[in-house]
């Protein structure tokens, strides 16, 4: 039998007993919505399927299709985006929506070329919605895939994950075996201590018969993350039970940029204090910050709280009520800070 075929068909069989039940993927036979397996594609990006997971239930419940999608205010959109990190997924998520509108009808195109063209579809999420959403044969590499070919073939690099995949990769039922694929990744072939044991592809796994399973994929070297330095600003008004704090909106460009936040100073090579204070004050730099990962650098942010004495106004922005402060849509980065803040009142 030739490996190709043997490959995707062991692996379809399995999906057809045990597949996830997802609430973007349709029943078996029935044709999914793309807009659900697009806005699914783009949150699972970066994100778990488990955290995922009640933020796309919410999501569609509130937009629940590209119509109402492209209509939204882009401001609500990125609030609503909050704690899943990369932004800039929201903001080409509106994009993408208003293009589809304006340019194909309001359905999204049904070939992996045309929905290249669409803002933040890049050559994944492309592949994954036209296979998925409209069964065209299309090849999908995420990590999960891309661990499990890596071991099937031994295929060390990029390159070469994304050949063999390609070879693998069935002419009909092509989104089925990429779910299939994510499905087994997920539940089957973990990074570590695979279940080769309950693995139906385990007697055509070369990493599995050469005891090597662990070893695959092969990671590059990665580049030391640098440290950046920043200060956040917590400026408050108001009595106990109405406190309120002082958010910007963050520039359009650049990192979180449209989202609302906690004034910040300068990031710098070193802490830079009270550099770019939104106001002058008595402020106090706390003892311990916050440090978060962001992809190319961590930064390490000082917290510098004041009142404010109604002398000096603060630039544009807005005072929150701090009891609310869950609703404001703050990155992850700032909302640490607000916890950290809260705990030392
Ligand atoms: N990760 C990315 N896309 C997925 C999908 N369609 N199902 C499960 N996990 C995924
Ligand atoms: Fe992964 Fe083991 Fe299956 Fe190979 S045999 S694909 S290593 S679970």
């Amino acid at each position: 039998m030739d490996a190709k075929r043997s490959i995707a068909d062991l692996l379809l069989d399995w999906y057809d007993r045990h597949r996830r039940t997802l609430p973007w993927r349709a029943l078996p036979g029935v044709a999914a919505d793309p807009y659900r397996v697009w806005l699914s594609e783009v949150m699972l990006q970066q994100t778990t399927v488990a955290t995922v997971r009640p933020r796309f239930e919410a999501w569609v419940a509130r937009w629940p299709g590209v119509e109402s999608l492209a209509a939204a205010d882009e401001a609500e959109v990125m609030a609503a985006w909050a704690g899943l990190g990369y932004y800039a997924r929201a903001r080409n998520l509106v994009r993408a929506a208003r293009a589809i509108v304006a340019e194909h009808g309001g359905a999204l195109p049904d070939t992996e070329a045309a929905l290249r063209g669409l803002p933040g579809l890049g050559d994944y999420t492309a592949a994954a919605v036209a296979a998925i959403a409209f069964g065209r044969r299309a090849v999908v590499v995420d990590a999960n895939v891309e661990r499990v070919v890596s071991r099937l073939f031994r295929a060390a690099g990029k390159p070469a994950v994304r050949a063999a995949a390609e070879a693998i990769t069935p002419e009909a039922r092509a989104g089925d075996f990429a779910q299939g694929m994510m499905d087994l990744g997920s539940a089957i072939c973990s990074p570590r201590r695979p279940k080769c044991l309950l693995c139906p592809l385990a007697d055509a796994c070369a990493a599995h018969a050469a005891g090597e399973e662990e070893a695959f994929p092969v990671k590059p070297a990665k580049a030391a993350r640098p440290t950046r330095f920043g200060t956040m600003f917590w400026l408050e008004r108001g009595l106990p039970g109405a406190r309120e704090v002082f958010l910007v909106r963050r520039p359009p460009r650049g990192l979180l940029g449209g989202m609302r936040a906690l004034p910040t100073g300068p990031w710098e090579a070193s802490p830079p204090g009270l550099a770019g204070a939104p106001v002058a004050a008595e402020w106090r730099l706390l003892k311990h910050g916050v440090v978060h990962g962001f992809t190319h650098f961590t930064l390490d942010a000082a917290l510098a709280v004041a009142r404010w004495d109604a002398h000096s106004a603060p630039a544009e922005g807005e005072w929150w009520p701090v009891e609310k402060l869950a609703a404001a849509g703050l990155p992850t980065v700032f909302a640490k800070a607000a916890a950290a803040i809260g705990r030392v009142g």
